[in-house]
């Protein structure tokens, strides 16, 4: 099977279905990846990093046409005991404090945002909308002011698309690396600024973090800037465009939510369930394994399909249909275990703002001329265009 066909990307969950029944581990195309289908399967290498590493998969950050890429130093790809000594370092500066102080500005963006859309003409949701919460949150988080959000947001999607450039793309290997140089000449400009005056945010905490006497490092700044850019961004504007579309979709839900908002968040964690942004995190193996029946070999790359564990029946009752008063909090869309999701607390309130001050402006919303298309990649899924309008009554 090739998880890059346009007809699996279309829709790939009955291709997963597939997989979870046919051949629940089985390596496929592009790369000959071995996709882990069944929740179980997913959660037992996910609890046991020694065997399915994480640190495997950095030299993926560190090809030949741009060795110092700061992601390869980011802690997504380290293994313990490295991973634990950085993770408790930034866990300490990016706690409770960081959603208390972004929630007043981001709850007040949104309105405006939301005010700012006219009423029953087509709209660029994704630029206007799903894109525009997430980018102001990460240029909070990193110190970039408003003035260069665009900028942000254009580096973003620049090394977004690192994971499919190849050995002979040459413009697109050179676009990633001025990106790349900018965004870093800006990050230390940051960290610079803050070691001379500390501020109330999150890069002074980060630059004051201390466990057992050790800071952390120049490199593991920057880093953990380039994770936060990679990893904070993509993934939420997917998350609420996707929730925009169903509630496109849904007049019936949208009502709902309208005249119940209390139940947004509920809303949000089945919208992660039945339709995440993350539908691929990849480990590889330190030793030959068996798992769900296959024999994986030492040195392989796993391709976990987490979309597809978020929708096993064997864990999950009537698992495509979008529940929302399907009970507990079994689904994995943030992952589990040591790399759980850092900003899975920020991503659900960033998204609950922003659909609050949707839901609070306009009743309904009716398809464009275009129907939605969606991005094509391994590990992420969202819809690019949904044109859709927006109508007060
Ligand atoms: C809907 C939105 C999001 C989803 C579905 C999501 C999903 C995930 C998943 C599945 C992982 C685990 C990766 C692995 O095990 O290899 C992860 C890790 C991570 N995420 Fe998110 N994420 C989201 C939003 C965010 C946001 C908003 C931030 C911060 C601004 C963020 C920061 C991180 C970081 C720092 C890690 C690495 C944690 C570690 O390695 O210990 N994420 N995310």
């Amino acid at each position: 099977m090739n998880l890059l066909a346009p007809d699996v990307r279309a829709n790939p969950y009955p291709f997963y279905a597939g997989l979870r029944r046919h051949a629940p581990v089985s390596q496929v195309d592009p790369g000959g990846l071995w996709a882990v289908a069944r929740y179980d399967d997913v959660m037992t290498v996910l609890k046991n990093p020694r065997l399915f590493s994480s640190e495997g998969i950095r030299r993926t950050y560190r090809p030949d046409w741009i060795p110092d890429y700061p992601m390869a130093d980011s802690m997504l790809v380290m293994d313990p005991p490295r991973h634990t000594r950085l993770r408790s370092l930034v866990s300490r500066a990016f706690g409770a404090t960081v959603l208390t102080r972004l929630e007043p500005r981001l709850r007040e963006l949104s309105h405006r945002l939301i005010a700012a859309l006219p009423d029953g003409q087509p709209v660029d949701f994704v630029e206007d909308f799903s894109i525009r919460v997430p980018i102001s949150a990460l240029g909070e988080l990193v110190g970039i002011p408003p003035s260069l959000h665009a900028q942000l947001k254009h580096w973003a999607e620049v090394m977004t698309r690192f994971t499919s450039v190849g050995p002979a793309d040459l413009e697109p290997q050179e676009r990633i690396r001025a990106s790349v140089a900018e965004a870093r000449h800006h990050f230390e400009q940051v960290l610079e600024e803050r070691r001379r005056e500390p501020r109330d945010d999150l890069m002074s905490d980060l630059l004051s973090a201390h466990v057992d006497g050790e800071a952390l490092t120049q490199t593991e700044l920057m880093g953990f800037m380039f994770l936060l850019l990679i990893g904070g961004l993509e993934t939420t504007v997917h998350l609420l465009s996707a929730s925009v579309l169903k509630l496109q979709e849904d007049p019936a839900l949208m009502a709902r939510l309208r005249a119940e908002p209390e139940l947004i968040p509920r809303f949000i964690d089945e919208m992660l369930r039945h339709s995440g942004p993350v539908h691929g995190i990849v480990r590889l193996t330190t030793d030959d394994v068996e798992l769900g029946g296959a024999h994986v070999p030492r040195g392989e790359r796993l391709l976990l399909l987490m979309a597809s564990a978020n929708r096993d029946e064997a864990r999950f009752l009537e698992p495509d249909r979008f529940d929302l008063e399907r009970a507990g909090s079994q689904q994995l869309p943030f992952g589990h275990g040591a790399h759980f999701c850092l900003g899975a607390q920020l991503a659900r309130m960033e998204a609950r703002l922003a659909l609050e001050a949707l839901l609070a402006r306009f009743a309904r919303l009716t398809p464009g001329d275009e129907p939605a298309r969606w991005n094509i990649s391994l590990v992420m899924r969202g819809p690019i265009w949904p044109p859709l309008a927006a109508h007060t009554d």
